[in-house]
């Protein structure tokens, strides 16, 4: 693992640099009943021991239950893992954005997260999410803030703010069908140091969702590498883009063999030619597009 590829959050005025593994796991449905619970704290479990140390969840997902999974997962481990999670953007105010977050860390069992998203904009001035973040903390509850679902003039708007430039990521939806943010947002972070966390990387979701997985191209590329096709896409959304490694994958698994070729996927250089040939079937946007999101 440890010529693992790695993604850098730049050093704050409180917090070192640090490097993250390019895939981490994601949590959306986790909690929800739809697997056992012990299958979904076991996958977890699974994906830290196998490099993939970066958690993301959210106060949204299973109404809190992803978060109690999580919990569970990291109750005797939680230093194995870099732990994210979002605020609703109606509980990103002055005051609100504080109990959000205590009451997602009592459901994490722990007291702080390493990173702290504002879920989505919404109505409540950033002013106020930047000042409530700040207090987070000042106190200690967080180590940074970042944002999901901010199109380039929202990054704008919130790096002109006292505090805002600070922002750590931008958590957006990103896979080889949906490549819109190359056109203007990741230049735009990349510029500023901002890693981008792809979400949905295996494109079960969002407005240009494709059978991507089943696509004779993807399908054909992945066999010559003998990979899976899955691997290819994650493979796809982490390879350093104009010379930049700055894109972490959060897919979602739950199923054991999964995780293992997700974490297994890290090790993935993908060649020239298969990327051209990907770049043929799914090419790179040639204007701005609205932010695709789920
Ligand atoms: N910020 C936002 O607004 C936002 C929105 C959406 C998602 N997210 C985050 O991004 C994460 C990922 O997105 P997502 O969960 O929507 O979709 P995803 O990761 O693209 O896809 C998850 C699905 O892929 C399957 N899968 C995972 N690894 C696989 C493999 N190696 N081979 C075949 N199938 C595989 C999973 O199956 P099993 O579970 O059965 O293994 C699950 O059904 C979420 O969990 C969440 O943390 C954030």
């Amino acid at each position: 693992m440890t010529t693992s590829p790695r993604v850098r959050l730049a050093a704050t005025d409180h917090e070192p640099a640090r490097d993250l593994p390019a895939i981490g796991q994601g949590t959306w449905y986790l909690g929800e009943g739809l697997a056992p619970r012990e299958d979904e704290v076991r996958a977890l479990q699974h994906g830290l021991a196998h490099g993939l140390t970066l958690i993301d969840t959210a106060e949204m997902y299973g109404d809190g239950g992803a978060e109690e999974v999580v919990g569970e997962a990291l109750a005797d481990r939680r230093d194995e893992a870099f732990l994210v999670s979002k605020v609703y953007p109606w509980n990103a105010g002055r005051d609100s954005a504080i109990a959000a977050c205590e009451a997602s860390l009592r459901r994490l069992r722990t007291d702080h997260l390493d990173l702290y998203l504002l879920h989505w904009p919404g109505s409540i001035s950033l002013d106020e999410t930047l000042e409530a973040f700040e207090r987070l903390r000042e106190a200690g509850k967080i180590r940074r803030f970042g944002v999901s679902n901010f199109d380039v003039e929202e990054m704008a708007a919130l790096s002109a703010l006292p505090g805002g430039a600070a922002c750590a990521v931008n958590q957006v939806l990103y896979h080889l069908g949906s490549r819109g943010i190359e056109h203007s947002l990741l230049p735009w972070q990349r510029e500023r140091g901002i890693p981008t966390m792809a979400y949905c990387p295996l494109a079960q979701a969002g407005t240009l969702r494709r059978d991507l997985l089943g696509h004779p191209e993807v399908k054909a590329v992945a066999a010559e590498l003998g990979i899976t096709p899955t691997q290819l896409l994650l493979a796809w959304a982490i390879s350093p883009n104009h010379g930049a490694r700055d894109v972490i994958a959060i897919p979602k698994a739950t199923q054991l063999e999964h995780v293992e070729q997700n974490a297994a996927a890290l090790a993935v250089e993908l060649d020239a030619e298969s990327l051209a040939r990907l770049d043929a079937v799914f090419p790179a946007p040639s204007r701005k597009t609205a932010l695709d999101i789920v």
